[in-house]
């Protein structure tokens, strides 16, 4: 039981949150990247209605803009729980990674 409890501490400071520039704090078990942000939000919330948002090109040229994540579409519209429609709402980590990353340059990877 110990034991137990050992690891389950162990685990949570190896989940546990970093500062990130700008005083956010980001979870390492969410990389605020492109290809994280695609596989797992936009690929299983987003592109059975949203499918041009799989492709770097078409989101960050129609929905973001970069430095400003309050003037990007892909990030106002989840932050406010407007999207998805008609499902779950994103997790508060999720919305993280999405304005970490606009506000990084919304680079690829
Ligand atoms: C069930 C379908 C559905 C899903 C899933 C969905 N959307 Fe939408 N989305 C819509 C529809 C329909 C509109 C246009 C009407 C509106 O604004 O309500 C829209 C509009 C938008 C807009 C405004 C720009 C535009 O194209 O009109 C953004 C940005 C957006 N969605 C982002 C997202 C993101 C990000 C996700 C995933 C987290 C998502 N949506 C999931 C159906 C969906």
């Amino acid at each position: 039981m110990k034991f137990l409890a050992l690891t389950c501490l162990l685990g949570l400071m190896a989940c546990g949150s970093r500062e990130v520039k700008g005083g956010l704090s980001q979870n390492e078990a969410f990389p605020a990247t492109f290809t994280s942000i695609r596989d797992r939000i936009i690929l299983p919330k987003c592109a059975s209605c949203h499918e041009e948002m799989m492709s770097y090109k078409e989101l960050t040229s129609k929905y973001v803009v970069a430095g400003q994540p309050a003037e990007s579409e892909f990030y106002t519209e989840v932050e406010g729980d407007g999207m998805p429609l008609y499902s779950d709402k994103l997790l508060d980590e999720e919305k993280l990674a999405i304005k970490t990353w606009i506000e990084k340059g919304a680079p690829l990877d």
